[in-house]
Parts: C-alpha cells; structure tokens; sequence
C-alpha cells in the first residue's frame, strides 16, 4: 500500500506546494520523514497518516510536511568568495552610484538558520568600521519553514554552528556564550535583519526593491519551470543595476537574459541589466 499510494501522494502534494520533487528513487526518505510526522502527530502509521491527509493537509500538519520536505544546510560565510566578491566590487560599486546615505537594501532569499544575513550583517559592520563613508543597510531574510525562522529570529548557535565558517574573532566580537554554551548574536547585528515567512512560489507580501539578492542553494531544487518563474519575479524585486548572487553550483545559464555576469575571484555575480539594456 505505502509505495502504491502513500509516497506518491505525499510526494505530488509537497510538490505542488513547495515545487520540490522526490524522485521515485528517494521514497524511502520521504518515508523516513513522513514516519517522523507520524510520531510528532501521535499517528500510529503511514496509512493512518494517509487517511488524516485525504481529510485535507492544514495547521500543524501542513507545517511539519513542508518543515521536513525541506534542506536547511547553510552555515556562516558560506562559499566565502561570495562574501569578498561583495567586499570588494558590490559594496564598492554601490557607495560609487548612490548618493551618501542611501540604505541598501539587501535580501537574503531562503535564509534557513540565518547565518547568511548574520554573515553579511557582520561583513557590513565590519566595512562600516573601515570606511571613510559607512554604508547604511537592511537585511530581509525568507524562508518558507516556520521552525527554520522561529531558529533564525532566536539568533542562537550550537557550539558546533559557530565552529561552521565564523572566524574566531568574529565570534567573540559579535556573540555571546550563555550557560548552555549556546553563543546568541548581539543586536548590533541582529537588528539590521528582518525575518519573515514567504515561499518562493507565493506572490512576495513585501514592497519595495532590493539592491542585492542572495538566492542560494535554493533554485537547486526546483524543476526548471518554477526557477524560471521564480527568476522572473525575482528579478522585478531586484533595483536596476541591482546585483543577484546564486549558489556554487548554480547559474542563470538558460534561464534568464536580464542579467550580465561577472566574476570576482572565482564568485560569480549577476547584474540585473539597467532599463535601457533590458529594453535593447
Ligand atoms: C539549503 S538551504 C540554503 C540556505 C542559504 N541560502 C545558504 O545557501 O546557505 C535552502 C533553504 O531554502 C528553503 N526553501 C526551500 N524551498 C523553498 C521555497 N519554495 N520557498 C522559500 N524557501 C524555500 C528551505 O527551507 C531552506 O531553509
């Protein structure tokens, strides 16, 4: 029964909702996961969990599908040619083309844990200290996974985190220790971001343009259709000029023509085309 209707039920419903598609021969991690749901559910098996969902897939139920559907690797400075790619020809080129006080408005799309803004937000702090003009900025971090948030929002790290691409001065200098040798970030940090909820599939329920994306490590697991249409609306969130910054082992080749690229030692950056490129 599990194979015939349960997995492919589950798989074409998380699907549908989060464009993430569980290849036939990656069942049995579904069905691990889906055992977990169970248990937190208090459902004795797979069938039973079968038979709640037929009745329809909300609240807690919902959550705890797309929670678990979902990859959260991240870690701090992740690929940090990205973060240098962004010290020295993003930060550079936006002081250059905007006038003296402009906030920069920065989106970390799929932000997971939120060690992405964390690091940018650090990175940022840090040129500021440096600079004879100090650069104003927002940090908007989105995810879809209401556990992943309620994680980032609490900017709280296991040992084992903060060991994960956050050099050492920059954990005394940002976090501290509590009593269960959890670091928790400081607010001058902290308060720059903003997290929320949003699914990339969803129209965006925020306004405004962004200067800067970063939508990493996400594209990665969606069927082409999807990242062509997240791309595009993507990019309407992007300012002219703006710069978008995908994962390593992603690229825009094929799926968009709104972009010129670039590379900063080994760091490929995306330059939304200004209007009367896109126009050309
Ligand atoms: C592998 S993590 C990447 C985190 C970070 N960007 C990085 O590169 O380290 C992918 C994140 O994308 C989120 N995600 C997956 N599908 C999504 C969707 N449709 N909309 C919004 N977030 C999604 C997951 O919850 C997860 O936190």
């Amino acid at each position: 029964m599990q194979h015939e209707r349960v997995l492919p039920f589950f798989a074409k419903y998380i699907e549908s909702e989060l464009g993430i598609v569980y290849a036939e021969h990656n069942y049995f991690q579904l069905q691990n996961r889906l055992e977990e749901i169970a248990k937190l559910l208090s459902v004795e098996s797979l069938e039973k969990l079968f038979k709640l969902a037929e009745t329809g897939i909300t609240g807690q139920f919902k959550q705890l599908l797309l929670d678990l559907a979902t990859n959260n690797e991240t870690s701090f400075f992740r690929d940090m040619k990205v973060f240098k790619a962004i010290e020295n020809l993003v930060l550079p080129e936006f002081q250059k083309n905007h006038p003296a006080g402009t906030e920069m408005k920065i989106w970390s799309g799929a932000s997971s844990t939120g060690q992405e803004a964390l690091s940018l937000s650090m990175m940022l702090t840090e040129w500021n200290l440096k600079a004879a003009k100090p650069i104003r900025y927002s940090i908007l971090g989105t995810d879809i996974s209401e556990r992943i948030l309620l994680r980032a929002k609490s900017a709280e790290y296991s040992q084992l985190e903060v060991q994960r691409g956050l050099p050492t001065p920059y954990l005394l200098k940002y976090f501290q220790k509590n009593d269960q040798d959890r670091w928790t970030a400081q607010k001058s940090i902290t308060s720059p971001i903003e997290f929320r909820k949003q699914n990339l599939l969803s129209p965006f329920e925020f306004s405004g343009k962004f200067h800067l994306i970063l939508l990493r490590n996400v594209l990665i697991y969606q069927p082409l259709a999807n990242k062509v249409e997240i791309l595009k609306r993507v990019t309407e969130k992007l300012a002219p000029s703006g710069v978008l910054i995908l994962g390593s082992g992603e690229s825009l080749l094929g799926l968009s023509s709104d972009y010129t690229q670039s590379a900063f030692e080994g760091a490929v950056i995306y330059q939304r085309k200004g209007a009367q490129q896109t126009a050309a």
